[in-house]
């Protein structure tokens, strides 16, 4: 059984080797642990679920069960990302789940953030619980959990998002493989398992998606305007360097209509904000300040390129007053 608390003369896993050397330390003891059993992963394409799937992959194969579960929503191309690494490249038991249309009938009218968070939270539980339900013999839930989880959770700052939630009827015992690990090492690990740079690099991304950034009642139109806002600022981000340099950026399209003008015609159409921010520990956050051709570029583009969009601003408020987030 491998360490379930960090030794605290544990080195800082910050080489390829020292990360292969964890990993070829993990796998027997993965092994030791699960035996002949299955194990069940909720397969989110966040770093951490895609580290410790592609050690348990490396470990006991087809005995993992990954469940992908779309709820509509992800960034661009994430699902198809998510599909073609694990059951493309990894040859990965996955389990996909179209839910998108579940997830957005649920929360069509729902105006409230919390409310919103919580229908988002509650449906993925229900879903992830049907599709175990519908598996014989799991034994073993595997969970990103990863040490500064539970230092916060020892803290009493936050619950860490661990089986609490799943119904009792599934009281699978859990495999967290990247427990004991910090994130820089966990993108350590998953760098020298061979996941890409934009899944080992990625920025954070809050569990209730992009849904937090179409503020007020969700519509597919206007989510479908963050989300291609969203693939172009990346797009730009990518093509200026700032990937990897830049702590997070997303766009946001609120539920508001200013007046415009195309081909010689009034328009009345939503406007997209874009946030680019850096911080240390989030709680506080600074504006990143653009190149002024980068803004204007992105202003052409997504004006020209997303449909129902006329208008785009820059957000420069730090955290606090605002939060990184619009709800
Ligand atoms: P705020 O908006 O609180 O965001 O300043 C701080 C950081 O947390 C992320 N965030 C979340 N992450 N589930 C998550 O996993 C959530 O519900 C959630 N809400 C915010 C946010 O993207 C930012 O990086």
């Amino acid at each position: 059984m491998y360490a379930i608390t960090r030794p605290e003369s544990m080195a800082r896993i910050d080489t390829p080797e020292l990360a292969q050397a964890y990993i070829d330390e993990m796998i027997p003891a993965l092994q030791e642990q699960i035996g002949d059993k299955k194990v069940l992963l909720a397969l989110s394409g966040g770093v951490d679920s895609s580290v410790v799937a592609a050690l348990l992959i490396k470990a006991v194969g087809q005995q993992l069960v990954c469940v992908h579960v779309n709820h509509g929503l992800l960034r661009k191309g994430e699902p198809e990302q998510v599909i073609e690494v694990f059951r493309g490249q990894m040859n990965a038991n996955l389990i996909y789940v179209d839910a998108v249309d579940r997830f957005l009938d649920k929360l069509a009218g729902v105006t409230d953030p919390e409310q919103k968070r919580k229908i988002i939270g509650g449906e993925f539980i229900d879903v992830f619980a049907e599709e175990a339900r519908k598996l014989d013999g799991i034994q073993f839930l595997a969970q990103g959990t990863i040490w500064p989880d539970i230092l916060e959770s020892e803290a009493g700052i936050k619950a860490h998002h661990n089986a609490g939630g799943l119904p009792e009827d599934l009281a699978f015992e859990l495999v967290e493989p990247v427990r004991i690990l910090f994130k820089d090492e966990v993108r350590m690990v998953g760098k020298a398992l061979g996941l890409p740079d934009n899944m080992v690099y990625r920025q954070p991304f809050p569990g209730p998606g992009l849904g937090v950034r179409c503020p007020g009642a969700i519509t597919r139109d206007r989510l479908e305007a963050v989300r291609e806002s969203d693939a172009i600022l990346r797009e730009e981000f990518e093509k200026a360097g700032l990937n990897g340099k830049v702590w997070q950026y997303f766009t946001v399209v609120p539920d508001f209509r200013s007046t415009g003008i195309k081909n010689g015609k009034r328009t009345f159409d939503w406007l997209c904000i874009i946030r680019a921010i850096n911080t240390v520990d989030v709680v506080e956050v600074t504006p990143e300040y653009l190149p002024q051709e980068l803004i204007q570029r992105l202003v052409e583009r997504i004006t020209a390129e997303v449909p129902g969009i006329n208008r785009v601003l820059y957000d420069y408020t730090p955290k606090p007053p605002a939060t990184v987030e619009y709800e």
